[in-house]
């Protein structure tokens, strides 16, 4: 199939991708010139494993193509993913969706004969609809149907997700688009689930939701655990072994960050306040995720007693392994917090360097990890990178290079028990 992917960011960059390797003809289509220009050039905007090799592949191959013009990209396809950012709307607490407007205007006139307008962004229920009026409007005689096909991949573990799918959810208003749909996606034999529009948009929202609710959960069991003498991980094992609950997203730590929970349950409560649902669990959610960062700076405080003057080594700055992203990074956070808190802060992650730049004025950013812990008062571990951890990291050398051995891991990555041993003074979370 022709396919066109409007949006050329992790979603729309890794669809676009994957579709290309089953086979299909794909143009990724972006208004973002530098962008696009990148990408025609060999290079890949994102830190993402495996993408890299997965595009220039396709490439090669003739299946996959770069352009500015949205238009032409929809005119040459028969299924349009809309792949654009839904960033939170200033203040309101929910989605900025002018993006999927713009998108919607700007290739309604494009839709001369049939074609299957798919939103794959995170969007809020009713969105499709939306996207169908606006057509409708912009271009009376549109031959098209909306479907919602929203994505489940993780960063960075994007492509994997991407090629071998859990599940994939097809909400659509006809057999046409499904038959479609089907067809696109039966290759991948993961199962499909086939709803209306407004019900496939709630299952992204409702499952991104949930995953923050368990990372909550489990958050505040941790600060039970400090209280008891309990040990998170253990309750978690313990937990997660039953089936009904599962061992996944119980990681206990300085709490979620990145471009989707903290954007996407805000989003959510959102809709229940606009159609009179009472959510206050998900406000609950966002409240312990936020109380997580502020107790771990309580507790870097008490490590130090006067933070102002300290040197502070930050290991880790994404909001996760695996990438580059620091958008909402709890590690980002709470390194500028210290920088605010007149800390010399001097800050190391393995790919998110540049990205963390703008972001942390004041900081030093530094090549590796013992520069991060060279004279320094205390180290803060702040995402789990495996750099972080032995035998990647000699931690006999990194605690001779620290001033004072303090070492605070706000992501549970190290054995309390070997932390000691070498002569750190560990503190963790929940244990
Ligand atoms: C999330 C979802 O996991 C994907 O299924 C979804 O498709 C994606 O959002 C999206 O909507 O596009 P992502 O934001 O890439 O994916 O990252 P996650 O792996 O969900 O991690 C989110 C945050 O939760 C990270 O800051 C991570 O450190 C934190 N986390 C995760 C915990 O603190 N504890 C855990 O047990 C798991």
């Amino acid at each position: 199939m022709n396919l066109s992917i409007i949006g050329t960011g992790y979603v729309g960059l890794v669809t676009g991708a994957v579709f290309a390797s089953k086979g299909h003809t794909v143009v990724c289509a972006d208004n973002d010139p530098e962008k696009i220009a990148t990408l025609e050039g060999g290079g890949i905007p994102i830190v993402e494993p495996g993408l890299d090799e997965l595009v220039r592949a396709q490439r090669a191959a003739g299946r996959l193509a770069f352009t500015t013009d949205i238009a032409q990209a929809v005119r040459s396809s028969q299924v349009v993913f809309i792949c654009v950012g839904t960033p939170p709307r200033d203040g309101s607490g929910g989605a900025d969706l002018s993006s999927i407007e713009h998108v919607a205007r700007a290739i309604a006139p494009a839709l001369t004969s049939w074609k299957l307008v798919v939103e794959k962004s995170t969007v809020p229920v009713r969105t499709g609809m939306q996207v169908k009026e606006t057509i409708r409007r912009e271009a009376p005689g549109a031959q098209f149907d909306v479907a919602s096909n929203p994505e489940f991949l993780a960063e960075g573990t994007a492509v994997a997700n991407a090629l071998s799918p859990d599940r994939i959810v097809i909400g659509v208003s006809s057999d046409r688009a499904r038959e479609t749909l089907e067809e696109l996606y039966r290759p991948f034999g993961a199962p499909i689930i086939v709803t209306d529009l407004e019900s496939a948009e709630m299952i992204k929202h409702a499952s991104n939701s949930f995953l923050a609710l368990k990372i909550s959960y489990v958050n505040a069991v941790a600060q039970l655990c400090e209280r008891a003498g309990a040990n998170v991980d253990q309750v978690a094992q313990g937990m997660g072994l039953d089936p009904r609950i599962g061992p996944a997203f119980l990681r206990a730590g300085i709490g979620y960050g990145g471009s989707c929970l903290p954007k996407d349950v805000d989003a959510f409560c959102d809709l229940a306040r606009e159609l009179g649902v009472d959510f206050t669990l998900l406000r609950e959610a966002q409240r312990i995720n936020t109380q997580q960062r502020e107790r771990f700076q309580r507790k870097i405080e008490q490590a130090l007693w006067v933070v102002r003057g300290k040197t502070i080594g930050v290991l880790g700055l994404s909001f996760k392994p695996g990438t580059d992203d620091v958008r909402e990074s709890a590690a980002i956070e709470i390194a500028a917090w210290l920088v605010r808190q007149g800390a010399s802060v001097q800050a190391h992650d393995p790919v998110a360097l540049d990205k963390a730049r703008p972001l942390l004025a004041g900081a030093r950013l530094v090549a590796d990890p013992y520069e991060a812990a060279r004279g320094a008062h205390a180290l803060i571990l702040a995402t789990e990178w495996e750099d972080y951890r032995e035998p990647r990291l000699d931690l006999v050398r990194l605690r001779s290079l620290v001033r004072w051995p303090i070492f605070l891991d706000g992501r549970n990555a190290l054995d309390p028990a070997r932390m000691r041993a070498l002569g750190f003074e560990y503190t963790s979370v929940g244990r």
